[in-house]
């Protein structure tokens, strides 16, 4: 198993290497840098601001790239990539900053450590916290005043996808000394773990709170298919974001977390043989529904570093047999096709009717970052 594995892996960083150098012909490697997420409905690439979620995750691609074959050209578009998102660290108009600057700058500076990326790493932190609920003890992750998100009668909207920021905050700390940004997260992950899950270990996509006294007013789902369903990225974001809580803080009740909503998923009905979820575990028409593989890139990954906390758990062989379907054809693109991503079938929102079915960049980003793990 383990050398068909390391035979499968390899495959898999040749065929990111030639796929990645189309893809790069493609965006361009020099001059305006463009952000690319996904492709349209008519194969072409979509590119998006920088102030959009995803910003940071083709950047993320290639340091991945960089780290997996030692090829100097990805660090060098890698940094490219990074560097055009530096205003980024005083945004606080949305939280996915950990997101953005995570799979950037924060890879950047894992692999070369530099003052200047340091000071957007915790310039990041300190505009993320800006969006701190004392009262609630949570990071807002919406505004309400425009948008669909003023449609939903909400007042302090967090979703579990901001769990995936908390990863920059406790860097933050280390880098800066300064633990109000650790304080920041140990309180969301806390609030998070009362507040967002049910009995069976799975996740509500949003919970609504009183700014003020934390008191919960919804319990919503926004990108899922019901308010009471079981969106399955919303679970993926729940296990890695657990996961990392625990690297850091070594406090079990979040490894705790991060395993019983892997079981919840692993005894799902409704989980496929091959592990690619469906977008939602209760979608109406299964086994007739578009399945996520960001979903599955995103455990996989996290799975590998679950491994090395549990290793009595099969983790690795489980996150091997993830990895092995989606280098399968059925996930995989051919070479040149799909707007030269790796992976094929993810999903963006389907309530939204938006990336159904597509290629995304972090599927791609938690893929590669998986086979690094590995
Ligand atoms: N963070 C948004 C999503 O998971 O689609």
């Amino acid at each position: 198993m383990k050398q068909r594995m390391d035979k499968i892996a390899s495959d898999d960083v040749n065929f990111a290497t030639r796929q990645y150098t189309l893809m790069l012909d493609q965006v361009g490697r020099k001059g305006k840098v463009n952000n690319p997420r996904t492709i349209d409905k008519l194969g072409r690439l979509v590119c998006v601001p920088i102030d959009d979620w995803c910003s940071g995750f083709f950047a993320g691609d290639l340091w991945e790239m960089y780290k997996l074959t030692g090829d100097k050209q990805w660090a060098d578009q890698a940094k490219r990539f990074t560097e055009n998102l530096d205003s980024i660290q005083y945004l606080t108009w949305h939280h996915d900053v950990g997101f953005m600057i995570g799979s950037s700058y924060l890879n950047g500076y894992r692999i070369n450590p530099s003052k200047a990326y340091k000071k957007v790493i915790v310039q990041t932190a300190k505009s993320l916290s800006t969006r701190f609920r004392k009262g609630a003890g949570v990071i807002q992750s919406w505004n309400v005043d425009r948008g669909w998100q003023s449609k939903r009668g909400w007042t302090c909207p967090v979703i579990i996808d901001n769990m995936m920021n908390l990863e920059l905050l406790f860097e933050a700390t280390k880098l800066s000394g300064d633990s109000t940004y650790w304080k920041v997260a140990t309180s969301h992950a806390d609030a998070t773990l009362k507040n967002h899950f049910r009995e069976d270990g799975s996740c509500y996509h949003v919970i609504d709170y009183n700014p003020n006294t934390g008191e919960v007013l919804h319990k919503h789902t926004a990108q899922g298919y019901a308010h009471e369903s079981v969106w399955a990225r919303g679970q993926a974001w729940a296990i890695y974001g657990f996961t990392v809580c625990y690297r850091y803080t070594k406090n079990q009740k979040y490894l705790d977390q991060a395993v019983r909503t892997l079981n919840m998923m692993l005894r799902h009905p409704n989980m496929p043989n091959d592990l690619v979820p469906y977008w939602d575990l209760n979608a109406p028409n299964i086994p007739n529904e578009p399945r996520d593989v960001s979903t599955a890139a995103c455990i996989a990954s996290a799975l590998y570093e679950m491994d090395k906390y549990l290793p009595e758990n099969g983790y690795h062989a489980l996150a091997d047999r993830i990895m092995t379907s989606l280098s399968s054809p059925a996930y995989l693109a051919e070479l040149g096709k799909n707007g030269c991503w790796l992976l094929m079938h993810s999903v963006g929102s389907i309530p939204h009717g938006a990336e159904i079915d597509v290629p995304l960049n972090y599927a791609d980003y938690y893929f590669l970052e998986a086979l690094n793990r590995r």
